[in-house]
Formats: C-alpha cells, sequence, structure tokens
C-alpha cells in the first residue's frame, strides 16, 4: 500500500490557498445561480464516514481558519494519522456533543465549488443514532451509503437503504471506502455492487452509482486516483456536482390559521405562520376543511405588504372573497393535495429502546403541530434483509414497521409522498420528550372522514343534577396486594351510604369480560389501561363516581387516562405499599406462584411498577388501615372543591 497519502501535511497552509483559489472563486452574492444539492452520508462506526465528509470540507476550502487550527492541534495530540489531519476528529467533536443527549440533531455543513452549492446533513453512524440519519434523509436529495470494502454489504447498510428510499430519495452513491486496505482489490468492488445491486432491486431507486474511494487519502474524492486505472466513472465531487437534483416537492401552501383578524369591517385578515409552501398576491387558495375557495388579495405583515412569503413565516393572507374561514382551518393552493384527517395509515422507523406499544399515547410533532397520538394497529413489520412483511405485536428499536395511526383531532397533512413538510412526523414520548420514531403519512384512513361526532340533548351536567353529584374519577394505582381492591369497596360502600351514585371497575373483574383477551406484557397492560380509562370516562358522562382499582403500572398510561378527564375530575390515589409488605400478604397466592417461576410478567418481580411521582393522595399501605385509608378519600371527594 502506498504511504504516501494526499493528506495534507502539517504544517499546512498552502493547501487552503490552493482549494480556495480552486474551488471557491470570489462570486457576488446576487450573480450566485449556483444550484444547491442537499444530500446525506450514511455508514456505520468507523466506514470512514467523518473522515470523507472532513476531508470534502478540508477539500472544497470549506473550513474556517480556526477550525482548520484547532483540527491541526487536536490531530497532533488525539489524532491517529500520525503527522497529517486527521479528518475524523472534526466530526466526532461533534458527535461527542450528541452524546449528551440531545434527540434529533442533524447538523448541516454547508460548501460550495464553482458549480454548485452543497448542503451535507451530517449523522452520525452509531446504530442509535440512525434516528438522526432519517431526519436528516428527509430534506436530501441523494444519499452517500458508506461502505467499508473489507466489511462488503452489512445489516446496516440495507436499513439505511431501505429508510433513504422510504423517505423519498431515489439516487444513492454507493462509497465503497478503505479501498487501500484490500490492495484497491477491482474484484472485491464489483462483488459489492453486484450484492448491492441484488438487493436494491425491489427498492426501485432511479439511479445508483459505485465509486471505489479512500476517503483519508482522497483516492477519488476530488480527482481520479491513479489506483483505480479500472474504474471509468466519476470522483465522487464531480457526480454530486452533476446529479441532477429533483423538483422539491414540498411547494403546496400549508397556512393553517391560528387567527382572524378583524379590526373593523373593512379588515378581515387572516393570520397564522405557513407550514409549507409559497404563496403570492393573485394565488388560487382553498379552505380545508370546507372546501370554499378565494384568491389572495394582500399579505400582511409586520413589515407591510409583501409580494411572496413562504415557510416558516408568520403572515395576514386578505382574502378577495368573503369567505367563512375560522381559527384552526387550513389554507392551502387551490389544487394541492392538503386535506384534514385524525387517522392513517403510516410507515414508522423506530429508533427508541422501548418498544412501540400499540394504544399508548404519544405526542406526534408534525410540521408547526402537536397532536396526541397512538398506534391503533401494527399492520405489519418490514424484514430489512428481504422487505418481507413480518405479523409483529410491538416494533422494536431501528425497525421498520406499516401501522395505522390515530391522532386526537384532526391535522392538514398530504401524503409524505406528495409533501415531505406535511407528511412527514416524529413521535415522542410524553414524559421524557425523547423522540421515539420517524414516521410518514401514507393515506387518510377513510372511516376518519366519515365518523362525526352526534351532538346529544342530555349531557353530563343534566345527568350529574338528577344525581345531585360531580361526578368524576377516583383512580387507584399499586402493587397487587397493595390493598387498592379493599379500600376502593370501602370507598365505594362509604359513598353509596351517603346517596351517590357510583361504580367500582376491578382490574380482576374487568379482565374476566371486557379485557378477557389480554394477558400480562407491557403491551397488553397498555391496552387493558386504555381500555377502562375509555369506559371510566364514558361512566363520568353518564354522571357517576367511578372508581377505578387497577395495578395501571406505567406512568405513561396513567397520565394518558388522566388527560381523558377535564382538570379536577380525575383524582390518582397511589396505595403506596412495599412490595416486601405486598408479598407477605400475598392474598391470592401469585407472588408464591411468581417466585417460584409458574407466572411470568409479575408486576413488582419481572415486570416494572412506575410509582406516581406526583397524585392527589397518596395512601399509606403499611401504616394506615384500610378503613382508615377509606376514611381519608371519601373526606377528599365529599370536601368542598370536590363536592356538587
Ligand atoms: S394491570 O397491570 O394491567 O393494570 P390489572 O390491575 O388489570 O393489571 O390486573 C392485576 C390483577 O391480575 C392482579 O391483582 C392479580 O390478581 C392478577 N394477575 C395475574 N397475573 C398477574 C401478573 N403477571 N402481574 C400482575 N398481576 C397479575
Amino acid at each position: 500500500m502506498s504511504a504516501q497519502p494526499r493528506t495534507a501535511s502539517l504544517p499546512q497552509g498552502a493547501a487552503v490557498a490552493t482549494h480556495e483559489q480552486v474551488l471557491r472563486p470570489p462570486v457576488a452574492a446576487q450573480e450566485d445561480r449556483r444550484d444547491l444539492l442537499r444530500f446525506i452520508t450514511c455508514g456505520s462506526v468507523d466506514d470512514g464516514k467523518s473522515t470523507l465528509i472532513g476531508r470534502l470540507l478540508w477539500d472544497a476550502g470549506a473550513l474556517p481558519e480556526d477550525t482548520i487550527s484547532a483540527l491541526a492541534r487536536d490531530s497532533l495530540k488525539h489524532g491517529t494519522q500520525g503527522e497529517n489531519l486527521d479528518f475524523a476528529l472534526l466530526l466526532d467533536g461533534l458527535s461527542a456533543e450528541r452524546e449528551q443527549g440531545i434527540t434529533i440533531d442533524v447538523s448541516y455543513r454547508f460548501f460550495s465549488t464553482p458549480r454548485r452549492k452543497f448542503v451535507v446533513a451530517d449523522t452520525p453512524g452509531h446504530e442509535q443514532y440512525t434516528c438522526n440519519m432519517a431526519t436528516g434523509a428527509s430534506t436530501a436529495q441523494l444519499a452517500v451509503l458508506l461502505i467499508d470494502a473489507r466489511k462488503g454489504v452489512l445489516v446496516q447498510t440495507k436499513r439505511h437503504s431501505r429508510i433513504v428510499r422510504m423517505l423519498g430519495l431515489r439516487h444513492v452513491v454507493i462509497a465503497v471506502n478503505k479501498m487501500d486496505l484490500i490492495g484497491w482489490d477491482a474484484n472485491a468492488f464489483a462483488r459489492i455492487e453486484a450484492e448491492y445491486r441484488r438487493f436494491a432491486v425491489e427498492l426501485g431507486f432511479s439511479r445508483i452509482d459505485f465509486i471505489p474511494l479512500s476517503a483519508l487519502h482522497g483516492d477519488n474524492l476530488l480527482h481520479p486516483s491513479e489506483k483505480t486505472p479500472w474504474y471509468h466513472g466519476p470522483t465522487l465531487l464531480s457526480l454530486l456536482e452533476t446529479a441532477e437534483i429533483a423538483q422539491a416537492t414540498d411547494e403546496a401552501l400549508c397556512l393553517p390559521v391560528q387567527w382572524v383578524n378583524r379590526p373593523n369591517l373593512d379588515f378581515r385578515g387572516f393570520c397564522g405562520r405557513i407550514a409549507a409552501g409559497t404563496v403570492r398576491p393573485g394565488d388560487r387558495v382553498r379552505v380545508v376543511p370546507s372546501g370554499a375557495s378565494s384568491h389572495v388579495e394582500r399579505i400582511v405583515t409586520l413589515d407591510g405588504d409583501r409580494q411572496t412569503a413562504e415557510r416558516g413565516q408568520s403572515i395576514t393572507l386578505v382574502l378577495t372573497d368573503e369567505i367563512d374561514i375560522s381559527r384552526g382551518d387550513v389554507i392551502t393552493a387551490y389544487d394541492s393535495p392538503v386535506e384534514c384527517a385524525d387517522q392513517f395509515q403510516a410507515q414508522l422507523f423506530w429508533m427508541s429502546d422501548q418498544p412501540l406499544l400499540p394504544g399508548r399515547s404519544y405526542e406526534a410533532k408534525i410540521h408547526n403541530r402537536r397532536v396526541g397520538a397512538q398506534i391503533t394497529e401494527i399492520k405489519y413489520r418490514i424484514d430489512v434483509n428481504s422487505g418481507a412483511h413480518l405479523s409483529a405485536k410491538s416494533v422494536s428499536k431501528n425497525e421498520i414497521a406499516v401501522v395505522n395511526l390515530s391522532f386526537d383531532r384532526p391535522v392538514p397533512y398530504a401524503p409524505y409522498q406528495q409533501s415531505r413538510a406535511l407528511g412527514g412526523f416524529i413521535l415522542v414520548d410524553r414524559l421524557s420528550a425523547d423522540t421515539l420514531s420517524a414516521g410518514l403519512l401514507d393515506f387518510a384512513l377513510r372511516r376518519s372522514s366519515n365518523i362525526h361526532v352526534q351532538a346529544v340533548d342530555i349531557d353530563r351536567s343534566a345527568r350529574e343534577s338528577q344525581k345531585l353529584q360531580k361526578a368524576r374519577c377516583l383512580w387507584f394505582t399499586g402493587l397487587s396486594g397493595s390493598g387498592k381492591s379493599t379500600i376502593a369497596n370501602l370507598v365505594e360502600k362509604r359513598l353509596y351510604a351517603a346517596g351517590k351514585h357510583t361504580y367500582l371497575l376491578d382490574g380482576d373483574n374487568v379482565r374476566h369480560g371486557l379485557n378477557r383477551d389480554l394477558g400480562f406484557t407491557d403491551a397488553d397492560r397498555v391496552e387493558n389501561i386504555r381500555r377502562v380509562a375509555e369506559v371510566a370516562r364514558l361512566m363520568v358522562d353518564a354522571g357517576l363516581i367511578v372508581l377505578v382499582s387497577f395495578i395501571s403500572p406505567f406512568r405513561s398510561e396513567r397520565a394518558s387516562a388522566r388527560s381523558r378527564f377535564a382538570p379536577g375530575d380525575f383524582i390518582e390515589i397511589f396505595v403506596d405499599t412495599p412490595l416486601a409488605i405486598c408479598e407477605a400478604r400475598d392474598p391470592k397466592g401469585l407472588y408464591k406462584k411468581a417466585r417460584s417461576g409458574a407466572l411470568k410478567n409479575f408486576t413488582g418481580l419481572d415486570s416494572p411498577y412506575e410509582p406516581p411521582s406526583d397524585p392527589e393522595l397518596r395512601i399509606d399501605g403499611a401504616a394506615a388501615s384500610a378503613i382508615e385509608a377509606a376514611e381519608h378519600i371519601v373526606e377528599r371527594v365529599l370536601e368542598k372543591g370536590h363536592k356538587d
């Protein structure tokens, strides 16, 4: 192997000037008609991705002086390249920052050549960072996938390829890196190409290029390498400079109306922040969901009228016709695919250590909205290698799945294939705010537009006044054997005696009927609580005081149960009895069974219990007797503020 790399030696200086001259002639800003290619690089750890981007930026003269001197210092101190610049350090420093728990963090780097401008989404390659890759890919037009020539096509390569395709990219460049380490073996390169092509047939990329590279030494990056006389294709840079730039598909205007501004009879403006697309006076627009149409008369902003406005800007639109538009409606281009819906088929790329649980309540961030979201059904999981559809009850980290998804209210959207901005979303954990999944909407389920809320005349307050009580939900949570059901039973007797109308939903009982199909896996417990919370909500609507006594071990499901009720209507009662005491009581002999191994997933033993951090009431199950506890609760329920 030649030991004479093209890596710049220290001290450097001339190299920067040379590259600056070659690649960055001064171009006046207003004359800059060069187009812009957005691309991402994906690879596994140690594929040489950092080196590749670092090298490209260096060679393109895109590094500021201070970065170069810092890199020079770091290379001497921590580098793996002797006297030479270690380009990997340039990006590894950033990766370390990412490990501080920043969830979605793609840094975009800009560089340019006389022919074109580039934005490269710099996405770390570790498995756990594939999520960042997904985010980067959602705005990119081309992906450079790195393959280590020694390792060939890996599962990770296939996963990245699927995600890149799923996110709508049609052009991939396979950079077969570290060719120097296999002696520039043309046959090995051909084998990798053949294997990748076989795999990629079903993905339907419109173009796949293969380049033999050494990112470290710069071979075939900017200049054709003499090490590859058998390779007649372009260098990486010339490929990037000539790649066709797909037309942006995000043009459809989407302006969710946040406020209707009507200061006097002569002015009516619709204010909001543009979620996607652009708008100009004269544009024909349509209102979702009403379907009414009009034309844009003026675009008003704080700085006066504008001739055009685009995504991200806050504007007030004045239309030529008097049409009915209210807050929450969406103004869109007349012929755009934008509609409103709350149920969808969607594709998910799951990125979290916690598996997807159908029925769990997540938060979705879609364009400029945040809404509650649940997976109502996992249709199938996709085998990363073969593309086969596999049946699945849950989805784990790095898996891709097709699901039915339900938002808790209608949102304006367009299918991802027509608008990345309006069809892409992420799912976030409600409590930790961690990003769980990237997703894209395929289409709305028709059921969502066909089911309307039916107005009824006899409502909750009518039923409450008939019963002379204020309806609410008393939610008892705690370990098996903690005393929840005993206490709930006593509370109900006391309330009954006080003339209240009540109903007790007990885990063991409901599991004999409504929830008899459910067991004790995490997924089943989530569904168990979802159903009983919904039943409790109906009963509160019926005017009853409902007592729910379920272990309900997960914070997330208790939070989601709480969110179904108005503030003050949900009273969480934590029956806090230490595990040792519950186990000593063991009223049903289940702890004994679980300890002997005859019962799996037992709460407190091999299945978690997440205690409430801020319940309305905490009962010390070790100290208080059930009767005292019940009295305390009844007092609280009947006390002022909780009374009718
Ligand atoms: S929950 O976790 O999904 O909320 P739920 O309250 O409905 O549980 O049911 C708990 C009851 O089921 C317990 O009181 C116990 O009698 C019984 N049970 C049977 N198997 C288990 C298990 N693996 N874990 C917990 N409880 C179990």
